[in-house]
């Protein structure tokens, strides 16, 4: 029987940050295990409108090596949240307080934690920077 206290978060993660490893490390404090949905290629580029920087491979492969995260899968549609809550049996949703309020209908399923954001940095505004 698994009662380590399991932890999901998601996320691109593209271009990583400062901002990334701040929010995962913050989640895996709250329990004992993190596993992390990277968002594939296609469904960055519908959600967000621009393709990732990176291939999801190597995104995933950057957060995978992280010494807080335990596994690492690809995140298919944002339909599937209850999908993934249930399947990676966690105890905890973590996100972003830029989605504050918006994952509450899964509390039936597993706690819902929003953690604020690091101030003043995205990989929309790396890339920017990068640009000019
Ligand atoms: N995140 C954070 N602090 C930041 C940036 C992101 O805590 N400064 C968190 C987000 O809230 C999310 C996770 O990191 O839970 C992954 O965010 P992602 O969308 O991949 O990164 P952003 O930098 O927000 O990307 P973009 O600029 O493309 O929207």
């Amino acid at each position: 029987m698994n009662n380590k206290r399991r932890i999901i978060t998601f996320g691109t993660f593209d271009v990583f940050h400062v901002g990334h490893l701040r929010i995962l490390e913050r989640a895996r404090v709250l329990g004992d295990q993190l596993v992390v949905g990277v968002s594939t290629d296609s469904l960055n580029e519908s959600k967000k409108g621009r393709p990732p920087v990176y291939p999801q491979e190597e995104r995933a492969a950057i957060v995978a090596a992280l010494r807080c995260v335990d596994e690492v899968f690809f995140e298919e549609s944002l339909e599937l949240k209850a999908e993934y809550i249930r399947l990676f049996d966690v105890d905890v949703l973590v996100m972003g307080d830029d989605w504050q309020g918006r994952f509450d209908k899964f509390s039936s399923l597993c706690e819902v934690v929003y953690l604020p954001r690091t101030p003043a940095i995205s990989t929309t505004e790396v890339i920017e920077k990068i640009r000019y």
